[in-house]
């Protein structure tokens, strides 16, 4: 993406804490409109309490992080959600006893959005099987349901935390095809964090590289593939 389009979703200066342990030191970030970025680092660098910043789901923070130009306030993720950003958490948060179906409407309630043909339209695969307990699909259709209910909040940027964790490599790129196929066909961003650089590097357009609360690496995924040393050194 360019360089010169303004920011959708912007971190400045954000440290974050648990108690006395701080596991962001100051990141300082800005994804622009339909920008697909990954995030990489280790376990522990402080992805997941990124990701949660930039939705509002951790509170003990300072800096500030805006979407659109508003606030994200933290604690309110409701209302952040409602701004425009979208969020699957790390796991399979799905209704494991629900159908496919009752899990998109009730992703849909708090967003007023019942139009669930449209998620079926992304994914077929979950039309066919709208009446099945979500807890009886792949691991797999089990991540597309998660995407699909966060669809349902009708987000402009869609946060994804190591979506494609325990599943197989087929599967794994399957997942990464279908949410790349999804923000060109919405128009979407995509913040992706995952733990596999080489097989999610031709999702993206862009790679940021996380080291113990900071970032050491952002720049277009294009030039990581060439840094194969700086993989290593993470
Ligand atoms: N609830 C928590 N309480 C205390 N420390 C936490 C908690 N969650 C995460 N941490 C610590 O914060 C750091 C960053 O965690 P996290 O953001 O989950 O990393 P990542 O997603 O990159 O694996 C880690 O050192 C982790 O141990
Ligand atoms: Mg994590």
């Amino acid at each position: 993406m360019e360089a010169a389009a303004p920011p959708l979703l912007e971190c400045r200066e954000v440290r974050a804490s648990y108690g006395a342990f701080q596991a962001l030191k100051g990141i300082s970030l800005a994804f622009a409109d339909r920008e697909r970025v990954g995030i990489f680092g280790h376990n522990g660098c402080g992805k997941s309490t990124l990701l949660n910043c930039c939705v509002g789901a951790h509170r003990e923070l300072s800096g500030a992080v805006s979407f659109a130009g508003q606030a994200v306030v933290p604690g309110e993720v409701h209302r952040n959600v409602k701004l425009g950003i979208g969020y699957v958490p790390q796991g399979r948060n799905v209704f494991k006893d629900l159908s496919v179906e009752r899990n998109l409407r009730i992703a849909g309630l708090m967003h007023e959005n019942e139009d669930v043909e449209s998620v079926y339209r992304l994914f077929p695969v979950l039309k066919a099987r709208r009446a099945q307990p979500a807890g009886t699909m792949s691991g797999g259709e089990q991540q597309m349901i998660a995407f699909g209910m966060a669809l349902m909040t009708r987000p402009r940027i869609l946060l994804l935390d190591e979506p494609t964790t325990g599943l197989s490599p087929v599967l794994a790129n399957m997942v990464l095809e279908t949410v790349t196929r999804i923000s060109a066909e919405i128009g979407i961003g995509i913040v992706l964090v995952e733990q596999n650089v080489s097989r999610t590097l031709k999702a993206i357009d862009r790679a940021v590289i996380m080291k113990m609360g900071r970032i050491i690496s952002d720049g277009p995924a294009a030039e990581l593939a060439d840094k194969k040393h700086l993989w290593e050194w993470f």
